[in-house]
């Protein structure tokens, strides 16, 4: 069953987080159905503007819905991620999408509210939530000086003007995680005190965390001796990320991991079989480990087990 984040959320905030997963193929997809079915968890599947061109927008949200189909007890919301404003256009007049991201975060703080109003108005016409970006993600380097990485994070008080102005159902703020496998470098950690600041100021208003891979090094290491060469990948804490749920953050996106799971597999049954060309042992193998994966992180996000639950909470809350 497809729901927006906004029910989710609203039975989530504070107790939990949900798992937001990219996706861009038929085995990501399978693996990321039966993770969440395993563990008993609403999910969010994010698709974005690289994935929907990766082979084409119709292939993908085809296989999305067949997904519905072959998982009828699954709840999650599909959501376009790192929207820009015509990708949300074309999202929200598709009518699947129940979700959408506009990120404007790299325009001033006025045109970032205009686009975002823009948008909001548009999907909320057609019952759809909207996630909007403020401040700036991305490596907070080591050298640069607290003042210059205090004005890349989110300022909780232009946050609270933000959502008011824009409208916008969810905030994804910058508290120091960046997209990718390399995230941080010596002793940066993530800034809660933004989070804390941002929920007093705008109490049970859901905020979201990109860049929230934990880049596991089990398998780094596995990458690495398969043939890999990922030397000082690092991901955010899992403490961290489970801290996190518990402030209001109820929204943790999750592609790189979900990566470096089929790079290992591929290149170990690769290293394992040499003389193997078929694609279809590895694709197995990688549908049972990403789905191991997606049980583990939703046991950590606090999601898995919440199914039955947020079925209840949504019939109950159903006008
Ligand atoms: O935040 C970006 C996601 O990891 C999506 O990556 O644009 O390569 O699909 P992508
Ligand atoms: P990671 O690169 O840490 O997986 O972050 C993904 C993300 O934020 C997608 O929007
Ligand atoms: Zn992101």
């Amino acid at each position: 069953m497809i729901v927006t984040t906004k029910e989710l959320f609203k039975h989530a905030y504070k107790k939990y987080a949900v798992g937001a997963y990219n996706i861009n193929n038929a085995e990501q997809i399978m693996g990321l159905f039966k993770g969440n079915m395993d563990s008993k968890a609403p999910f969010i599947i994010q698709l974005s503007k690289g994935a929907r061109s990766y082979t084409d927008k119709r292939l993908l949200e085809a296989m999305v819905r067949a997904a519905d189909e072959i998982f009828p007890d699954a709840i999650f919301a599909v959501h376009l991620d790192h929207g820009d404003e015509p990708t949300c256009m074309d999202c929200i007049n598709s009518g699947f999408y129940s979700s959408i991201m506009i990120d404007a975060s790299h325009e001033s703080f006025e045109k970032n509210i205009e686009i975002t109003k823009r948008v909001t108005d548009a999907a909320h016409a057609k019952g759809m939530s909207v996630e909007a970006e403020l401040g700036q993600l991305g490596g907070v380097e080591e050298d640069i000086s607290v003042a210059e990485e205090h004005a890349k994070l989110t300022d909780p008080k232009q946050a609270v003007e933000f959502i008011q102005k824009s409208g916008c159902d969810s905030l994804a703020c910058a508290i120091g995680t960046s997209h990718g496998a390399f995230k941080f470098q010596g002793k940066q950690g993530l800034h809660f005190e933004v989070i804390e600041e941002i929920t007093k100021l705008a109490p049970g208003f859901p905020l979201v965390m990109h860049g929230s891979s934990s880049v596991p090094q089990d398998e780094v290491k596995r990458i690495n001796a398969a043939g890999g060469k990922m030397k000082s990948a690092v991901g955010v804490d899992e403490k961290d990320i489970a801290k996190a749920g518990k402030m209001g953050v109820t929204k943790i996106n999750i592609d790189t991991d979900g990566r470096l799971v089929w790079c290992r597999v591929h290149r170990e049954e690769f290293m394992k079989c040499p003389e193997n060309f078929d694609l279809r042992p590895p694709g197995k193998v990688f549908m049972a480990e990403y789905a191991k994966y997606i049980v583990h992180k939703n046991q950590i996000l606090g999601s898995a087990g919440q199914l039955d639950d947020v079925r209840a909470y949504i019939k109950a809350n159903k006008k």
